[in-house]
């Protein structure tokens, strides 16, 4: 416990936007990781000790053994929207509160999802890549074509904020739009988006976009047999979790050309790669940039403050996992 008088102790795992922490520190004494890597499991563990709370990054993993080792902790205000790092229920009965950061990091990833199926459709990436070697010998007829995304049809797996600012996006591109999901979204569906199971999503749609979260169900859920479904057209665009896609069998159809294309924002082993990806000219790779705006860090990180100054407060979080610990 902190002396009496003092602020009690908050960690930050990594740098982050100045505002949350100019707010954080009205209340807390703040402990910023300022090294530009991760902490190991066991250094955020031992420096877990005697804090209050810790505004924590995707790749600090809260497993139920970390867990059980935590002192004092009443709060884990992770800096993303997505909690599959934190074991939610060993959390909760620890008493500890989840915080997360939705809806303001939204908008930014439904763009960046676009980016990507731009990328992919239009072969942006690939060609850059081109001109820079110096191989651009000027305009020919039947130079890099890919393909057209305005008609074309998109199928959006996950119905939640992200899914719905991705039906927005398609809209204005005049695509067809199908979700899948297991509760209707009347706002997709008055964008012109129309419920399909998976299978029907996937057989049909020129365009995969995937934005569920990682949980059990959707873990794997993109596997062989799924792949099997896409046309040999179709792009799957990933801005959600690496886990949702069996990687191996999404690189040995882009290899045959079973399909046509992805566009990958995350990986199964963040920060680390499949090799495999490298040597496919028709992926593009980004490296986890889906809410990576000066603008929607800024607001993430005051988010992520004032999520862990209301529990130190006793109020409820704007935005909490866990509502049953309060
Ligand atoms: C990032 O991946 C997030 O979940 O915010
Ligand atoms: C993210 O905020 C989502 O719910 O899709």
């Amino acid at each position: 416990m902190p002396p009496t008088g003092s602020h009690p102790r908050m960690l930050v795992t990594r740098q982050i936007p100045e505002i949350g922490l100019e707010l954080l520190s009205k209340h807390f004494a703040v402990e910023v990781n300022k090294e530009d890597r991760d902490l190991s499991q066991s250094e955020l563990l031992r420096r877990l000790k005697g804090k209050f709370g810790v505004v924590a990054m995707l790749s600090n993993k809260f497993d139920a053994r970390v867990i059980s080792g935590l002192g004092e902790l009443k709060v884990i205000s992770n800096f993303a929207v997505g909690y599959n790092n934190v074991d939610v229920k060993a959390a909760t009965e620890k008493g500890i509160a989840v915080t997360n950061t939705p809806g303001v990091l939204t908008d930014a990833t439904a763009d960046m999802t676009f980016g990507l199926l731009l990328a992919a459709a239009r072969r942006i990436a690939e060609g850059d890549r081109l001109v820079r070697a110096g191989k651009f010998k000027g305009w020919t007829p039947m130079m890099m074509l890919g393909h057209d995304v305005s008609g074309k049809t998109i199928g959006i797996v996950g119905a939640g904020r992200i899914g719905t600012a991705v039906t927005m996006r398609a809209k204005g591109f005049g695509m067809r739009i199908l979700y899948f999901s297991h509760r209707r979204n009347r706002v997709m569906e008055s964008s012109g988006a129309r419920a399909a199971s998976l299978d029907r999503l996937l057989s049909q749609s020129d365009f995969i976009s995937l934005n569920v979260p990682l949980t059990e169900e959707t873990r794997g859920m993109i596997g062989r047999r799924e792949i099997g479904l896409m046309k040999s057209n179709s792009i799957l665009i990933n801005t959600a979790r690496g886990e949702v896609v069996d990687e191996p069998a999404l690189i040995h159809a882009l290899k045959e050309k079973k399909i046509a294309g992805a566009g990958l924002d995350v990986y199964t082993n963040e920060p680390k790669v499949r090799r495999e990806f490298f040597k496919l000219a028709n992926v593009v790779l980004a490296p986890h940039l889906g809410s990576a705006t000066f603008e929607t860090r800024g607001k993430m990180s005051e988010l992520a403050a004032m999520n862990a100054i209301a529990v130190l407060q006793g109020e409820k979080p704007q935005a909490i996992v866990n509502p049953e610990v309060l």
